[in-house]
């Protein structure tokens, strides 16, 4: 049984009538759906493209429902909640999180960060007690794989590289996947659109790539865990 969630989150569409307007990050993460789809079969396909339709904002009503017992929450909190509970229950089945985001101003799209904090929420995706010292937080969910797609304009983000100092895509979305119950995580990276030369070609062709070449590994590893399980 595999369940894939897969979270879009760039402005653009996958397919326009102008194809250089096409979002990057959507079609390779495409790539790896359809890849999977080729090796293996996807028991269930949760799909959110937030860029497109994003979550509300959180509020001040929505912090006090969250911090209001269950029990004792009005009707009108838990109305507040509601997105919040769908969203998290779409987590909480997944097994692969297929995340694709473009870089918007060095950092996730606004509209990505609203899921995340629709998501990241006391007693349902982490618990804090003071009893742990100076780390409070715990995550409660665990075992999930992240695939994450990105794609930005300019290039050199890893370690090392020229724009590092300017990196808070990836290093900011690893340190919240602990508490989407994230135990592996990949990431595929498109860099250079706004050069668009040979550099930007030859990127994106590697993330298409790498893609498909991902999702045959882990559609095989999916597959032989659950003949694994079955006998
Ligand atoms: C509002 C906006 C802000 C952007 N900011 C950055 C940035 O800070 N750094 C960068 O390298 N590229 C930046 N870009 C370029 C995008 O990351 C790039 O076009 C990417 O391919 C968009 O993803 P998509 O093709 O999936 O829509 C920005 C683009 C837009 C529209």
């Amino acid at each position: 049984m595999t369940t894939i969630l897969h979270i879009d989150s760039s402005v653009r569409a996958i397919d326009n009538d102008n194809p250089a307007h096409n979002s990057l990050s959507k079609n390779i993460a495409k790539t790896f759906l359809d890849s999977w789809r080729e090796s293996n079969q996807i028991d269930e396909y949760i799909y959110r493209d937030v860029g497109v339709n994003p979550p509300h904002f959180i509020s001040q009503d929505w912090i006090g429902a969250v911090f209001t017992p269950s029990d004792k929450r009005s009707a009108a909190q838990h109305q507040q909640l509601q997105l919040s509970d769908t969203l998290i229950d779409e987590l909480t089945r997944a097994d692969i999180i297929l995340m694709s985001t473009p870089m918007y101003n060095y950092g996730m799209p606004a509209q990505l960060k609203a899921w995340f904090d629709q998501i990241i929420r006391i007693n349902k995706t982490f618990d804090f007690d003071l009893a742990r010292g100076d780390q409070p937080l715990r995550p409660l969910l665990s075992g999930k794989t992240l695939v994450l797609i990105t794609s930005c304009g300019e290039f050199g983000f890893n370690k090392g590289e020229v724009n590092e100092a300017h990196s808070h895509l990836t290093p900011h979305i690893q340190t919240l996947s602990k508490y989407l119950g994230v135990q592996v995580m990949f990431e595929i990276a498109s860099e250079y659109q706004e050069f668009n030369d040979k550099r930007h070609q030859d990127s994106v062709a590697k993330a298409h790539h790498d893609a498909a070449k991902l999702a045959k590994t882990l559609s095989t590893q999916r597959q032989e865990i659950q003949h694994a399980s079955a006998v």
